[in-house]
């Protein structure tokens, strides 16, 4: 459990889901990890049950000024930042009013939307730039979605942040290529991840259930993914063994990205 060993590693949304599963597959496997998220008491929470070679900050990725003190406090805890890991994100449904489909579409909710998925990758990889290009190592991993693929109609602030994630991802890595920083920039797509952020669409008890046997029934694979699925494809992305990999997009959806999930699902 070493493909991590000496990497000071950055991970934002970690406080639960798979940010979470990834601060903890990263520190199994050597790495210094810095918990970030807006959610403090369970952020420190999960960050006690690691060893020293941990640490909480809070960070709320719309904020540029926060961006700004944590990278202040890592350089000069650490002195430099292996990997930094995008993660946060929303969906909208719980966070905003709403509606998000294309007809209705609130414009301050597809804002609040844009702002963490977006801007929040965005500023993360301005400040990782900056600090990784001193030492001219450093890995980026950014959380888009199977949405930032393919359309999802009454969910459009969610799939069109999450598009510009991808987008992105591709600009950085080609940046930092060509300005010689030896910056690697790789965006994952997860779909059909079991983690808090399907709450509010499952409902509880018996509806609950029902909803994800309806969702595992439209994944290839038959289930739902976990959060250590998506961990295990961030784990290659922070390791020295994926140095010849930039610019590339990873699809951990059971194979749903394989057919031809975009149509819609209700016709009616
Ligand atoms: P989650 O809702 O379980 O966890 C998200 C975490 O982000 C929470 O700890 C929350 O406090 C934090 N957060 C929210 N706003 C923040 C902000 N402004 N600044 C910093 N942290 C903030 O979500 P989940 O499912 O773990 O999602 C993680 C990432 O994976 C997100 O970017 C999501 O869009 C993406 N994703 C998830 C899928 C799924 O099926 N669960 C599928 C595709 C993508």
């Amino acid at each position: 459990m070493s493909r991590l060993i000496n990497k000071i590693a950055l991970v934002t949304g970690a406080a639960q889901g798979i940010g979470r599963a990834i601060a903890e597959r990263f520190h199994a496997e050597g790495a210094v990890v810095i918990v970030t998220d807006i959610n403090d008491p369970v952020g420190m929470r999960v960050t006690e049950q690691f060893s020293e070679r941990a640490a909480y900050h809070h960070l709320d990725v719309r904020q540029e000024s926060n961006w700004q003190k944590v990278f202040e406090i890592v350089e000069h805890g650490y002195g430099r930042l292996d990997v930094l890991v995008n993660n946060a994100g929303i969906s909208g449904f719980i966070q905003t009013p709403g509606p998000h489909n294309p007809e209705d579409m609130d414009l301050a909710s597809w804002h609040h939307v844009h702002a963490v998925n977006s801007d929040g990758v965005a500023l993360g990889c301005k400040y990782a730039i900056r600090l990784m290009k001193k030492h001219r190592n450093g890995s980026i991993v950014n959380i888009s979605s199977r949405a930032g693929i393919v359309g999802i109609p009454h969910m459009v602030a969610y799939a069109a942040s999450k598009a510009a994630v991808r987008n992105h991802t591709k600009s950085v890595a080609l940046y930092c290529a060509e300005m010689r920083y030896n910056i690697r920039c790789n965006s994952i797509h997860p779909g059909a991840i079991l983690t808090p952020m399907w709450d509010p669409m499952f409902g509880e008890g018996e509806q609950r259930e029902k909803m994800m046997r309806e969702i595992s029934s439209q994944v290839p694979l038959g289930r739902m993914g976990t959060p250590l699925d998506v961990a295990n494809a961030a784990l290659y992305f922070a390791s020295d063994e994926s140095t010849y990999v930039t610019g590339s997009e990873l699809h951990i959806d059971g194979g749903i990205l394989a057919g031809s999930e975009a149509a819609p699902s209700d016709r009616s």
